[in-house]
């Protein structure tokens, strides 16, 4: 018997997972001090509005993060782990080349025989992973997805450049996505221009047993700046259109926390009031492809993000990469 296609997919839970240690800017300044690289809790609040992140403690995997955030969201949907049949979890900090770090969780949470797999679309991994859950499930191949965004990027930081070590953090979020027959999930597009590769990657790769090249995040900051807020805008303004809305009707815009300049500069292109965009970066950092979840299940924990609302999640990174995704809670 073929399985019935789902006109619809919805999200019924959310759920995050921090590491416990708290960095603060302070401690950042302290800590950088000591090897002597200058810093100030200023210089990093008025660049990129970054107070403190969470950094995993030596050992911490992203598979322990990512599976700590399936399990609250499974629970704040109200359903049992073993019941999922897919589970996509979007990384660049995998715990292996292979098996993925999804597979990992697919056996954490005894989801026996569900689908597992990563995708790597850097800080777009979320919304990447997201939309493509979505049209899995309304192919009718799979009615019960966990969708993960789950980083460690303090391993791949270098500890000596203080115009990137400054800005990320560690954590992982992840929401439960199911066939529905009322409409959740609206409109997903994602965008790729891997000729602008150079302005923000992670170069090394192996090679006959060696890690080869530089291991570690470099970035044009300015060019990322300037590109980012193109796309956000763009993107916001075509998934907005294919619902026929405009930007004045969506309740909380989620873009992937990268800098709040960032935000404030998609916001007021999109004619959008600053209050409307939620916030996580002054407290997380960027957590890449952990951002966006982990901001909407601190919004719905909050109160802020309630059933019914427009949401417009939204990812933009290397590869260089972006996409949005409308949807109603
Ligand atoms: N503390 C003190 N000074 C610093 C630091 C630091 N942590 N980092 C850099 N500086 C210095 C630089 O050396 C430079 O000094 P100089 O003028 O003597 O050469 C000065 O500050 C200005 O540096 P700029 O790079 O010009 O600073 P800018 O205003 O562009 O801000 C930043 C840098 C915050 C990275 C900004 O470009 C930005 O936000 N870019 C967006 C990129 C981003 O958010 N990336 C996150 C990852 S990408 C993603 O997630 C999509």
């Amino acid at each position: 018997m073929n399985a019935r296609s789902h006109p619809h997919t919805r999200i019924t839970g959310t759920g995050s997972a921090l590491p416990e240690r708290v960095v603060t800017n302070a401690d950042l300044v302290r800590e950088l001090a000591a090897r002597n690289i200058e810093t100030s809790d200023e210089w990093i609040v008025t660049r990129t509005g970054i107070r403190e992140r969470r950094l995993a403690a030596a050992g911490v995997r992203t598979a322990d993060l990512a599976e700590r955030a399936a399990r609250a969201a499974l629970a704040d949907a109200g359903i049992a782990p073993d019941s999922v049949d897919l589970v996509v979890l979007a990384t660049s900090t995998p715990d292996f080349v292979f098996p993925s770090t999804a597979c990992s969780v697919q056996a954490r949470l005894g989801a026996a025989g569900a689908a597992a797999f990563d995708i790597q679309a850097a800080c777009s991994g979320f919304v990447y992973a997201l939309s493509l859950a979505d049209a899995l499930i309304r192919t009718g191949a799979h009615r019960r997805a966990v969708v993960i965004g789950a980083e460690v990027y303090s391993r791949i930081l270098d500890w000596n450049d203080r115009a990137t070590c400054v800005l990320f953090g560690d954590g992982a979020g992840a929401v439960v996505l199911e066939a529905s027959d009322t409409a959740g999930i609206l409109a997903c597009r994602m965008h790729a221009d891997g000729t602008r590769a150079s302005i923000l990657s992670v170069a090394g790769h192996f090679d006959q047993g060696a890690a080869v090249g530089d291991p570690f995040l470099r970035m044009d900051g300015k060019a990322v700046f300037k590109l980012a807020v193109d796309v956000l805008e763009s993107s916001a303004r075509e998934v907005l259109g294919v619902a026929d809305m405009v930007p004045q009707q969506v309740d909380w815009l989620i873009p992937h926390q990268a800098n709040v300049r960032i935000l404030a500069a998609t916001a007021k292109r999109l004619e959008l009031a600053p209050e409307r965009v939620v916030i996580t970066v002054d407290r997380h950092g960027n957590t890449s492809a952990a951002s966006v979840p982990l901001a909407l299940d601190a919004a719905r924990a909050d109160g802020r993000v309630r059933a019914g609302q427009h949401l417009v999640l939204q990812g933009v990174g290397g590869g260089f990469t972006w996409g949005s995704v409308l949807l109603r809670m």
